[in-house]
């Protein structure tokens, strides 16, 4: 994602006194950095988790909904080329950082309009879900796309448990906020926690997924442990990582980069050809690891299942 201008330090604060306090711990951060690229953090990366014995963690899982046949894209650029601004602004950032980021013990907040609002251990949240192997495309909106075989269930399935009232008509989701794990947080980059929003329809559309694992491996950190957001027919930045807390809401909430940027990332954000990004077409993808570029699809390819959602509506308008 690019943000036009992202050295802007208002004048204001250079003499604050957290910012002076956010960037030792930044400092703090940083060399903790070094010594785990310096133990060889990177170069473990290529290599997925596996269980004692070698195998997978996730075997022999049910095919999720509207699952393709792949080629998938390779673990290893899926896993080192990643956008996640709470761990580093480039692609590389993100899986060097990983290490500081301490995603156990974890809990899911539901609240707002629900009959059975609660804090949930991720234990407990997962308990009742059977996971399937999903393979999705995901485009992201800076025109690179990946293919990708996810471990997770319907989130539509974990919502209905907190039975949301009448009056839910948006989802709002928050990644965890905490620069003591999510390093880049101690800069004045996004208005942090990122935050994503759905219309209820699309969050119980049984193609939105949360994920807890890739490639038949847990999901690793950079690609936004323990629990992410999965939407495959939307940009890539409606798919936020590292859940703590979701909320039904009567209103349509602000979403991080729709509020930063409202002119060049909507709030549907679906993938559309056809709707060019102010400084650059949707044409055309390059899938990660590729050397040609391809025509990328209305809806990602989804649209025989999610079409109906945005029926009547001006796709250009609502974009
Ligand atoms: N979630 C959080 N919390 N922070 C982010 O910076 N980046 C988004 C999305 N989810 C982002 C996020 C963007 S722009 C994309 S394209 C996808 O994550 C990338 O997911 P991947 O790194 O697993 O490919």
């Amino acid at each position: 994602m690019l943000i036009n201008k992202p050295n802007d330090i208002r004048p204001s604060e250079i003499t604050d006194k957290t910012v002076y306090k956010q960037r030792r711990r930044f400092l703090q951060g940083a060399g903790a950095l070094l010594g785990v690229t310096a133990t060889g953090g990177l170069m473990a990366l290529g290599t997925p988790p596996r269980d004692l014995q070698g195998n997978k963690i996730f075997k022999d899982l049910p095919r999720g909904i509207a699952s393709i046949d792949g080629p998938l894209t390779d673990y290893e650029d899926a896993t080192t080329y990643n956008n996640f601004y709470e761990l580093g602004v480039g692609k590389s950032g993100p899986a060097e950082n990983a290490a500081l980021f301490k995603t156990d013990p974890w809990s899911v907040t539901v609240a707002g309009e629900c009959e059975k609002p609660g804090t949930l251990t991720l234990e407990d949240f997962l308990k009742p879900h059977a996971l399937e192997e999903r393979i999705y495309r995901l485009r992201c909106v800076e025109t690179w796309s990946m293919v990708i075989p996810w471990v997770g269930f319907s989130l539509g399935d974990a919502l209905k448990r907190f039975q949301p009232t009448r009056d839910a008509k948006f989802v709002i989701f928050e990644t965890l906020f905490d620069p003591d794990r999510l390093v880049m947080q101690n800069f004045d980059l996004l208005d942090w926690p990122y935050q994503e929003g759905l219309r209820i329809d699309e969050a119980m559309h049984p193609l939105t997924t949360l994920a807890i694992g890739m490639y038949g491996e847990v999901l690793p950190k950079q690609n936004g442990a323990p629990l992410r957001l999965v939407v495959p027919w939307k940009y890539g930045f409606k798919s936020i990582k590292s859940i703590v807390s979701i909320k039904f809401s009567k209103a349509r909430p602000k979403t991080t980069w729709s509020d930063l940027q409202p002119e060049e990332y909507g709030f549907y954000a679906n993938v559309n050809p056809d709707v060019s990004h102010p400084r650059w077409s949707q044409k055309r993808e390059r899938p990660l690891g590729e050397w040609f570029k391809k025509d990328t699809l209305l809806f990602n390819g989804y649209a025989e299942q999610v079409a109906g959602l945005y029926k009547g509506m001006d796709l250009k308008k609502h974009y």
